[in-house]
């Protein structure tokens, strides 16, 4: 048996991280979730204080980007970032960032690098699309708005965050799939060879074990 390749995309907060991080830890695959480099990219910016709205800026910041992942740990030149890339104020300037060709063209490049000899799981937005069009198995992963959004206030709860509405967060939904959808380059978009797997009523322990099955199959 031989180790494949499996892309993932998926809309924000379908789960994609949290189901195929248990899937690679099952099987014994390495997880690369895309979705931290355009964060890592988006925290180097904030901290070299550009002007979001100049492409040309954006654009020679990528020549001082550095991104590395070691033991499973986010590093930007050569400093471990990992909790930091939550934050908010990474998602509040990240689609100034993600919109930008060359940006994307450069993360496109290294993406591709990383699953050399198989054996991985990536997961983002285009990687089923661009970065991995010859991947042995592609998957998309989408959830209701309704679904994602109480899943996202009961997180909320538990984390003791208040200030947001249910409402509030689905309209903040709509707004981030609207951004990922209609992007000129590299859109989110749900290709014809991707196994479509709809969770909202499904457990990740359900979608986990339909994965880990089909990947056992493949191999
Ligand atoms: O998945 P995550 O929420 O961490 O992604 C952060 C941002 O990066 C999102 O706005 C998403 O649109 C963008 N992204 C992207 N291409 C990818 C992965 C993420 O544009 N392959």
């Amino acid at each position: 048996s031989k180790k494949i390749i499996v892309a993932v995309d998926g809309t924000s907060g379908s789960g994609k991280t949290e189901t195929f991080k248990r899937v690679a830890e099952i099987i014994g695959y390495e997880f690369i979730d895309t979705g931290l480099m355009y964060r890592a990219f988006t925290l180097l910016a904030i901290n070299e204080k550009i002007d979001f709205n100049s492409t040309l800026e954006i654009t020679r910041l990528i020549e001082k980007f550095n991104y590395q992942v070691k033991n499973g740990k986010p590093y930007l030149n050569g400093k471990e970032i990992g909790d930091r890339l939550r934050d908010n104020d990474i998602v509040k300037y990240i689609n100034f960032i993600t919109v930008v060709p060359e940006v994307r063209n450069k993360m496109v490049e290294a993406q591709r690098k990383m699953v050399l000899g198989g054996g991985f799981i990536e997961v983002g937005r285009d990687i089923t699309s661009v970065v991995l069009t010859d991947a042995d198995l592609k998957i998309y992963l989408d959830s209701s708005i309704e679904v994602r959004a109480k899943r996202r206030y009961e997180q909320n709860l538990l984390l003791g965050i208040t200030d947001e509405s249910l409402e509030g967060i689905k309209q903040a939904i709509i707004k981030r799939d609207a951004t990922d959808k209609n992007r000129e380059v590299g859109p989110l978009i749900l290709t014809n060879d991707a196994w479509f797997i709809d969770n909202s009523n499904l457990s990740i322990v359900n979608v986990v074990d339909m994965v880990v099955k089909k990947i056992k199959e493949m191999e």
